[in-house]
């Protein structure tokens, strides 16, 4: 089962790095790079921790999500396909896959409304879930060398933190539509075309960049700052925890499918799957 007890992330075992500033920077390093920084449920449990702390701490006046390696994120660690939820029955499973994913929500939500701005530097993949956490960022800037896609469907689950309608919301929902429902790759240039991104910068010159505009955010007025957010996400995220309650019910009945597990293994060992719709 996932660890949701634990308060403490132990040394040698970090998914990501909190750093605080002195220039009111707290800087959130996704620090796996050598799994091109895959994400897991410790992950997860790691960033609702993390997200816990940059909230209260009032040194923290912008956040710099950034990500050490060539890739920001490859996604969802599929060398670890379910090995977190197991039930002695298929509807046993989606029950327990579904409190798992709201549990999962949870701490998304900790750190997609953290009262402090979050700037996202990406770089090279960024694939499903790592997709899916840039856009849980309130600005985006990325290397021209970055590559965006939500392959889930692909894999033959469902996409299951809100990547898809942050996306109806940022670019339309025909463009959610088509990257999730294609799992298509897009390079940076599409991407900041689609308003998914704010800046494309080379990519020597992204850490600055993207530190210099959570500086920038930082250097403000930060109950100013922090009320000009919530007033934007109140409007532009109206809708999101409704829909977010609907996604927590698809990943669960497509990640205990029959087709996720053919997907996964076809992913995991370079093939391509046959779904069935089961
Ligand atoms: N889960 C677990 N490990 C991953 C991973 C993932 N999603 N993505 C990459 N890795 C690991 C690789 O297994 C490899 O580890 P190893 O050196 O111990 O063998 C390392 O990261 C480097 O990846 P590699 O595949 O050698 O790099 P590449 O440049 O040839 O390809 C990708 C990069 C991202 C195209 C390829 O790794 C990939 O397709 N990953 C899976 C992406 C995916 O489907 N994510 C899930 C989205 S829901």
């Amino acid at each position: 089962m996932i660890d949701t007890i634990a308060t403490e992330i132990p040394e040698g075992q970090e998914r990501l790095r909190l750093e605080v500033g002195e220039d009111g920077l707290g800087i959130l390093t996704l620090c796996r790079p050598d799994k091109l920084n895959a994400w897991s449920w410790e992950s997860t449990r790691q960033l609702g921790l993390l997200a816990d702390r940059i909230r209260f701490d009032d040194r923290i006046r912008a956040v710099l999500l950034r990500a050490e390696g060539r890739a920001f994120c490859a996604g969802i660690d599929v060398t670890a396909p379910g090995g977190a939820i197991t039930g002695r029955s298929a509807a046993q499973r989606t029950r327990n896959y579904h409190e798992g994913i709201r549990w999962a929500h949870e701490r998304f939500a900790a750190f997609a409304r953290l009262p402090q701005p979050v700037v996202a530097a990406v770089q090279g993949y960024c694939l499903g879930f790592g997709f899916e956490l840039a856009l849980m960022a309130d600005i985006r800037i990325a290397a021209d060398d970055a590559v965006l896609a939500l392959p889930e469907a692909r894999l033959g689950v469902a996409v299951d933190a809100g990547g898809d309608l942050r996306i109806a919301r940022d670019a339309g929902a025909g463009w959610a539509k088509l990257l999730a429902l294609t799992g298509r790759r897009i390079d940076a240039a599409t991407a900041e075309r689609l308003g998914l991104l704010q800046e494309v910068v080379a990519p020597a010159e992204l850490a600055e960049a993207a530190r210099a505009t959570a500086a920038e955010i930082a250097a403000n007025a930060p109950l100013a700052v922090q009320s000009v957010k919530r007033s934007i996400d109140a409007y532009a995220d109206a809708a999101m925890a409704s829909a977010l309650d609907r996604t927590a019910l698809a990943a669960a009945l497509t990640l205990t499918s029959e087709d996720a597990q053919e997907g996964y293994a076809a992913g995991a060992y370079r093939r391509t799957p046959r779904f069935e719709g089961i």
